[in-house]
């Protein structure tokens, strides 16, 4: 089922871009973590950068056989710091998402009929809101020179619910099984 209206398809393709962007952009920031040695710090990066690329193959799947696109803007935002420093630029992330881009891109679809991508922008938007908070918390620790705590961290893979420590049997967004999720 491909998308059928041009403006929730450019929506979804700057999703697509600023969700591709952010999963590489997680992988670096996570190798710095790792220097400054922060290990779990490092990993929560990656788990979200995975939570991330999920978000991503959801919306290029939804874009079906429509082609063009190639010149996407995705807001990235940009800058090799600190890793206290890098996880403000990841709050600011996904609080831009949460807060401006997916309850926008999510009441077109709507207005549009786009069940698809509906479904694709409301899963994105549901992990973000976690991921801020886990950004958070890590960079509490990381402003007093100290890695975060942080159990097994569990993504989903069909919609980047993401969870550290206890995780429900099925997924709370989506209701893919717990077996299913990837750990990190
Ligand atoms: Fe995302
Ligand atoms: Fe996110
Ligand atoms: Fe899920």
């Amino acid at each position: 089922m491909a998308v059928k209206n041009d403006m929730t398809a450019d929506f979804l393709r700057s999703a697509y871009g600023g969700e591709s962007m952010a999963h590489m952009r997680y992988l670096i920031w996570g190798e710095i973590a790792e220097k400054e040695g922060f290990p779990n710090i490092k990993r929560l990066f990656n788990a979200i950068a995975y939570a991330e690329y999920v978000h991503a193959n959801n919306h290029f799947h939804e874009l079906g056989e429509m082609k063009g696109g190639a010149g996407v803007t995705a807001g990235a935002v940009f800058g090799v710091g600190k890793t206290a420093d890098n996880l403000q630029g990841a709050i600011d992330g996904e609080l831009h998402e949460v807060n401006q881009m997916y309850p926008v891109y999510l009441e077109a679809a709507r207005f549009q009929n786009e069940k698809g991508a509906e479904r694709s922008f409301r899963f994105a938007l549901e992990a973000e809101k976690i991921h801020a908070v886990l950004f958070a918390r890590a960079q509490e620790q990381a402003r007093q020179g100290k890695d975060m705590e942080l159990g097994t961290v569990y993504v989903c893979p069909v919609c980047g619910y993401t969870e550290a420590g206890d995780v429900p049997d099925v997924c709370p967004v989506c209701g893919a099984k717990k077996e299913n999720f990837k750990t990190f």
